[in-house]
């Protein structure tokens, strides 16, 4: 199904060949139109799925005025303008677990963003503070590459290679399942985000001779290398392959690594190429390109800069006017810097705008819902670790908050 919106011409793609075509565009349309809706969360009151933009937020817009301080809403800077526009606070992953740590105000944090974020939110908040997800259907394709079992089995596995694990420190990133956090912060190791990794890892190569890095190889990658570490020193274990296999690395290849890269990635992230620079840089001559460090290294190597979300706002913010500006990253935050900063021009590196799937779950709908059900007294779509996993999670999400 072709929306409206995807008829429209896109004013945030001004190298005319690389036009989103995303088959619903970003522009919100009602919940039942979306023709994803029926794998999302569809346990939702009939009625929200009818109604249109203009409607959903005049609700949302009356449920905060009705909770008043009793709800904080957070917004990852891949949400809607239509989710973002309610958030108190909108940041990058690192930013919003931050907050999440130091608001024990409200009781409610409605977190708009993914699965793994709000576990992360719940793990650090007070223990009076509930965190709601508004679409329980919200993960994230990249989390759900390393699972508890996969990762235990390739740490037994590195552990006989090695001859034990304690030279060996885990680092995962925040996009992961909580249940790998307790894994890391049981294990000597250490939670990291795209604004952090090098940090982190230095922390860890303080403290450990390797680094066993999860579930992102790309950001480990780039971060590595960065740090100077040589690609060869950086393995990729495939937790595809069979039990036993070490992950389809070889014995000698293991004993030279100093990181072991998880083979993990993101799908919207991926697709930024070295042709789609190639192609920005003819096309403008002095066009900066700025990416974030999911993309793959040779995509990293030939940009003028990486970082997080947050990161790559403040560059587009610092730039000076009249710059042009290549992203390579997610397209909700790019439409927006483009309007947040009519006197530059900023677009978005991919061709076929692919915004994040998961991300884009997070529709008004579900937020109407789970802000008017607050409003009855009722809490939906709590997010809620299990006290046996929090514990040790929050041991490495800590040790994350306490790096300088
Ligand atoms: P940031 O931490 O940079 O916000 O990234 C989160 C994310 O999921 C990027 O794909
Ligand atoms: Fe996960 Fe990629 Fe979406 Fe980020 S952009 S939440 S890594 S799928």
């Amino acid at each position: 199904m072709t929306s409206p919106a995807a008829l429209k011409p896109n004013p945030y793609f001004p190298i005319a060949q690389l036009q989103c075509e995303t088959d619903t565009g970003i522009d919100t349309i009602p919940l039942a139109l979306e023709q994803s809706f029926p794998s999302w969360q569809t346990s939702i009151p009939e009625r929200y799925t009818k109604m249109d933009a203009e409607e959903l937020s005049r609700r949302i817009r009356g449920a905060r005025a009705t909770l008043g301080d009793k709800v904080v809403i957070l917004g990852h800077h891949y949400q809607r303008e239509d989710i973002i526009q309610f958030a108190d606070d909108r940041g990058d992953s690192f930013a919003l677990a931050q907050y999440a740590a130091s608001h024990p105000e409200a009781p409610y944090i409605v977190f708009c963003g993914v699965h793994f974020m709000a576990e992360a939110a719940d793990i650090l908040a007070a223990p009076h503070q509930q965190v709601i997800l508004p679409n329980i259907e919200a993960g994230c394709s990249m989390a759900d590459m390393a699972n508890d079992a996969d990762v235990n089995q390739a740490w037994r596995e590195l552990g006989e290679l090695y001859g034990g694990t304690d030279d060996i420190i885990p680092v995962t990133y925040m996009n992961s399942a909580a249940s790998l956090k307790a894994f890391c912060g049981r294990n000597g190791g250490v939670v990291c985000t795209s604004s952090n990794a090098a940090k982190v890892l230095e922390w860890a190569f303080e403290r450990g001779k390797r680094v066993f890095f999860f579930p992102d190889q790309h950001l480990g990658r780039n971060t590595g290398a960065s740090m100077g570490i040589p690609l060869d020193e950086m393995v990729l274990w495939n937790w595809r392959r069979p039990a036993g296999s070490l992950g389809g690395a070889s014995e000698e290849d293991l004993l030279r690594a100093r990181i072991i890269l998880w083979q993990g990635h993101c799908s919207v992230h991926q697709r930024f190429s070295l042709t789609q620079i190639e192609d920005a840089r003819a096309k403008y001559p002095g066009v900066q390109i700025v990416v974030h460090p999911e993309c793959r290294y040779e995509v990293v190597q030939a940009a003028d800069a990486n970082g997080s979300t947050a990161y790559i706002a403040k560059y587009v913010a610092n730039a000076a006017p009249g710059s042009i500006i290549g992203i390579g990253t997610e397209i909700n935050l790019v439409a927006r810097l483009a309007k947040e900063n009519p006197d530059k021009t900023i677009f978005c590196l991919d061709p076929v705008v692919c915004p994040c799937s998961t991300m884009y779950r997070v529709h008004p709908a579900y937020l109407a819902w789970v802000m008017e059900s607050l409003v009855d007294g009722v809490v939906v779509n709590q997010i809620k670790v299990p006290d046996e996993v929090r514990k040790d999670a929050r041991v490495a999400l800590e040790r994350m908050l306490a790096l300088k």
